[in-house]
C-alpha cells in the first residue's frame, strides 16, 4: 500500500488557514519541500534519513530566485510566527496520524515550535547561497525533530515497533459500523452520551445529534468549533447527574491495550483514567468500548459493575470484541432493568 502523502491533511488545513496572508512564495517553498518528501515514513524520521537533512538542487534554485520576496513576506515577527506555528502543528498532527499512540507533552510541543521558529528565521534572513546557511540549519532542524520524535516514541515504549515498520495509522469509522460494534441500543440514548476519542470529524456524535439525541464528543485533534470539543480522555468531562452512556470506539481501550503491552507507567495512567471514566457515569449508565479490556475488566468489583464482553465477526473477516460495563444502582447488585423486573 502506498504511504499517504506526508503532512497531507494537516498541511491542507494549514494552507487554507494562512491563505491570503501574503506569504504565497514562502508557502510555495513549503509545498515544494512537502512534495519532494511526500512518501516519508516515521521510520525515515527516526532513523535520520539523509535526504530529509539536505536542500535539494531544485529547492536551492527556488530559494535563490525568490530570496528577496521571501524576505519581504517574512519580514514581520507575526508572519514568521504564524508560519512556524502552522508547520509545527502540521508536524505534530502528522506524527499522531502515523503513530496514534504517541502523546506529545507540552515540552515536546514547545521544542517542535522552537525548531520551526529557528528554521523560519534562517529562511527569512538567508543572505548567502541557500546550500550554506539554510542547508546547515535544515540539518540541525531535522536532528532536533529526530531527537524529539525518538523521545516521544520511547516514552510510550514504541520505538522498536516503529523501527520494525509498524504504522498504527489513525482512522475514523462510519457511525453505523461504530453503533454495530459497540452494541449501542435505544436505552443507551435516553440521557447524555459522551464519545471519547470521537475523531476529528466526530461522525458518530453528528449522526446521533441529527437524530435528536444529546451527544457530545471529545478528541485531542478536535478544533474548538463543531460538534467535538478538544479534550483529553485523561480528564474526561462531567455531565450534571453523570453521563448515561460513554462510548469509545477503537480509541481509549485501543490505547489502553497498547500501554498494557508496552509500558507499565502508561498502563497505570490508563487504569486510573478508566476508573475515572466509570466514575463519570450515572447509576445504571454504561461505558461501551471496543476492543475489550479483559485484563482490567476481571478486576472490577462485581457488586458495583456488570460486565458483558461480546465477540463480533466483521464482514472483512476480522474479529473484535466489544465490552459493555454498566454501573450498578448502588446496593442492588443488578443492572437497573433487571432490578426493576
Ligand atoms: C482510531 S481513531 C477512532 C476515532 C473514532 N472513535 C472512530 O471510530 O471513528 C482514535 C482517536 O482517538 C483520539 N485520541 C488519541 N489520544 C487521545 C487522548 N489522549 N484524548 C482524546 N482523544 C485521543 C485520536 O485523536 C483519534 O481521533
Amino acid at each position: 500500500m502506498e504511504a499517504p502523502r506526508l503532512f497531507e491533511r494537516p498541511v491542507r488545513r494549514f494552507l487554507w488557514d494562512v491563505k491570503g496572508t501574503g506569504m504565497e512564495t514562502a508557502l510555495s517553498l513549503l509545498r515544494h519541500r512537502l512534495n519532494e518528501n511526500e512518501h516519508t515514513t516515521l521510520r525515515d524520521i527516526v532513523s535520520g534519513l539523509p535526504k530529509l537533512r539536505r536542500i535539494s538542487k531544485p529547492m536551492s534554485c527556488f530559494l535563490s530566485r525568490h530570496q528577496e520576496t521571501i524576505r519581504v513576506e517574512l519580514s514581520s515577527a507575526s508572519a514568521r510566527q504564524s508560519l512556524a506555528v502552522g508547520m509545527a502543528n502540521g508536524f505534530l498532527a502528522y506524527l499522531l496520524d502515523r503513530y496514534q499512540y504517541m502523546r506529545p507533552s507540552a515540552q515536546d510541543r514547545a521544542r517542535v515550535l522552537d525548531s520551526y521558529r529557528a528554521m523560519t528565521d534562517v529562511i527569512a534572513d538567508a543572505t548567502d547561497e541557500p546550500e550554506g546557511s539554510a542547508g546547515t540549519a535544515l540539518g540541525a532542524h531535522h536532528d532536533r525533530l529526530q531527537d524529539i520524535t525518538l523521545g516521544m516514541l520511547r516514552s510510550v515504549g514504541a520505538l522498536d515497533d516503529v523501527l520494525n515498520g509498524a504504522a498504527p495509522i489513525c482512522r475514523q469509522y462510519s457511525p453505523s459500523l461504530q453503533c454495530e460494534i459497540l452494541g449501542l441500543t435505544g436505552d443507551d440514548l435516553t440521557g447524555p452520551l459522551l464519545d471519547i476519542g470521537c475523531g476529528e470529524a466526530a461522525e458518530l456524535v453528528g449522526f446521533l445529534r441529527s437524530q435528536g439525541y444529546p451527544a457530545w464528543g471529545i478528541d485531542r485533534l478536535a478544533s474548538d468549533h463543531g460538534q467535538a470539543m478538544p479534550g483529553d480522555w485523561f480528564s474526561p468531562p462531567t455531565a450534571p447527574g453523570g453521563w448515561r452512556t460513554i462510548v469509545a470506539h477503537l480509541s481509549f481501550s485501543l490505547h489502553f491495550v497498547h500501554a498494557h503491552l508496552h509500558s507499565g507507567s502508561e498502563a497505570k495512567r490508563y487504569a486510573i483514567a478508566y476508573m475515572t471514566i466509570l466514575d463519570r457515569l450515572q447509576p445504571g449508565g454504561s461505558f461501551l468500548y471496543a476492543p475489550s479490556l479483559p485484563f482490567v475488566e476481571r478486576l472490577l468489583d462485581p457488586r458495583r459493575f456488570h460486565v458483558v464482553a461480546s465477540p463480533l465477526h466483521l464482514p472483512s473477516g476480522g474479529a473484535v470484541s466489544s465490552s459493555r460495563v454498566t454501573k450498578l444502582v448502588q446496593g442492588s447488585g443488578l443492572p437497573p432493568e433487571e432490578d426493576a423486573g
